[in-house]
């Protein structure tokens, strides 16, 4: 693993969405160069690109068709090999989205394995006689029928992604394969898709749920990854992230612990789950404040004291605007996505951004059906419907939770498409293009682009970032997120307050050692007067460091 990784942040693009250097209605490979001084600016250190191989884009690129070979529209492996050697220049690596748990029905080795029972690629796919009960985490069956062989084969995601059988060594073989030849390329790191899917119980039994505990975290996942760094992580200097869905704090410990040589680190959803009444992504919902913070607060001690590694985010193309969803996307728009990241980036961890999450892009508020791209909210709305919502509740559900939230052109300026191409986009951008832009941001030293900037650099300055354990102070408290950090020789003090109405907050005696001196990092108010205790402004943040006499 880097070195460097403690103190790195990633930025992930999604290449779609973030800058066509053709003026096409995507963006490409070489609007992504185009844009890398402003990110060497911003100070991040990898950027982890989501799927730009090829691709019949069913689910945008995470439905592979051919994983040596970069998608036409996003450009050539020329471009790629431009994009790595800019990048390495200002300092940057690149990871790459690895999709392994599924291919798209389009890959070769899915074509052969139609070819017959006993072709070779047949058994790089999950086939079964009969079909059980498990669900697509995009509705429906996890099911379809082949009718030529008269089998059905598994796809936890669309029916044109079809679950790899990671039970077969040969297939392995062919996956490590496969990363070799990008980690020889030079790329810095990889991210791998729904990771911790990989290897199905074998019994397949019946579910009293969608099937998740027979394949979440299954039984043979921690020994696949332990082959996957044998034979592709070893001797490499790669950062290497799993994303982890529905897992467990004991996993993601394990999958993280550099002792275990599986993985650098790992993402997991539970916190971004406290707004899913009873669980259900698909259903109007407040969020969960003080849930939220036991969750951050359980996975911060779990992973210190476990000695696993967490990745940092609150957003990525899968989840709505963190403003819209955890702050205020109205009258306090700047100042509650900077009380965000603040928030964030005082914790222990890796810290991902998400492009235009450092310009405070909020949901688009999509008005009609029509609008939207994603095979999830698409299938979400037809199912909301058969359920008996009409078509303006069901847009009220798809407005609030679409994954297509996070997925409208990036706002570069105010020009008519928001300098993100000067083509029609493939997806609509968001009204406000022509105030919430980087142009203007860039303009602005009080932006929220510019705190975030402040923030990525702190966490290279102080070591306690890193290091510090990590103690909340307002576990109860309805609005107050208050939390220290604490190494030997530093300490940080992170306040956060998700709410406009005015606050007091008193810090208990004892928190602060006795003739430690304080300094305030970062606000998004002038700093308030000398003292522990303070009057809280409407979403207010401080970030203080404490230093011994
Ligand atoms: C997780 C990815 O982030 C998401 O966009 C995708 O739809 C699923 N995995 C399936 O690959």
């Amino acid at each position: 693993m880097p070195e460097n990784m403690k103190q790195a942040v990633v930025y992930q693009i999604y290449p779609k969405s973030f800058s066509s250097h053709r003026q096409q209605a995507t963006g490409d490979l070489l609007g992504v160069v185009d844009r890398l001084d402003y990110l060497a600016w911003l100070g991040v250190d990898y950027l982890w690109l989501t799927p730009f191989y090829c691709s019949p884009q069913k689910d945008n690129g995470y439905d592979v068709s051919d994983y040596y070979r970069i998608d036409p529209a996003y450009g050539s492996m020329a471009d790629f090999e431009l994009l790595l050697a800019e990048a390495r220049r200002r300092g940057i690596g690149i990871m790459l989205d690895i999709v392994v748990n599924h291919t798209s029905t389009e890959h070769a080795w899915f074509r052969q394995a139609l070819k017959g029972r006993d072709n070779f690629y047949r058994d790089f796919y999950i086939w079964r006689d009969q079909p059980n009960n498990w669900q697509s985490k995009f509705g429906g069956s996890a099911w379809a029928f082949e009718p030529e062989s008269g089998q059905y084969y598994l796809h936890l995601f669309d029916q044109t992604q079809a679950d790899l059988n990671w039970e077969n060594p040969q297939l392995r073989q062919a996956v490590f394969e496969m990363m070799r030849f990008w980690a020889d390329k030079g790329v810095a790191g990889f991210r791998l898709d729904v990771i911790n899917l990989i290897s199905k119980d074998p019994a397949f039994s019946e579910d009293d749920s969608d099937g998740r505990h027979f394949y979440t975290d299954g039984p043979r996942v921690h020994e696949y990854l332990q082959q996957m760094h044998r034979e592709v992580f070893a001797g490499r200097e790669l950062l290497t992230v799993g994303e982890m869905s529905s897992t467990s704090l004991a996993h993601c410990i394990d999958y993280s612990r550099p002792e275990r040589r599986e993985l650098s680190m790992t993402f997991n959803f539970h916190h971004l789950k406290v707004d899913y009444p009873q669980g259900k992504k698909w259903q109007l919902g407040r969020f969960d404040f003080v849930g939220l913070k036991r969750i951050m607060s359980d996975w911060q001690q779990g992973m210190h004291a476990g000695g696993g590694w967490n990745a940092l985010f609150w957003c990525n193309h899968d989840q709505p605007r963190v403003v819209s969803r955890f702050g205020d996307e109205g009258q306090y728009r700047q100042v509650s996505a900077k009380m965000l990241a603040t928030a964030l980036h005082g914790l222990q961890g890796t810290p991902y951004l998400y492009q235009g999450e450092e310009i405070a892009m909020a949901n688009p508020a999509f008005q009609h059906i029509e609008e939207l791209r994603d095979v999830e909210s698409l299938n979400a709305y037809q199912q909301l419907l058969a359920s008996g919502l009409d078509r303006t509740q069901a847009m009220a559900v798809i407005r609030q939770k679409s994954r297509d939230n996070s997925r409208t052109p990036m706002q570069w300026d105010s020009s008519r498409f928001a300098g993100f191409s000067q083509t029609q986009p493939w997806l609509r951008l968001a009204d406000d293009a022509g105030y919430i832009n980087v142009a203007s941001a860039l303009a602005d030293p009080d932006s929220v682009l510019h705190h975030y900037r402040r923030l990525i650099a702190l966490r290279k300055q102080y070591r306690v970032l890193a290091d510090g354990d990590y103690h909340c102070l307002t576990p109860e408290h309805p609005s107050l997120w208050v939390y220290t950090r604490r190494s030997a020789a530093e300490m940080l003090l992170v306040i956060s307050h998700f709410g406009a109405e005015a606050q007091s907050y008193r810090l208990p005696e004892g928190v602060i050692p006795e003739g430690w001196q304080a300094e305030l990092l970062l606000s998004n108010y002038p700093a308030p007067a000398v003292g522990w205790q303070w009057q809280l402004r409407p979403w207010h943040s401080l970030l203080y460091r404490l230093t011994p006499p």
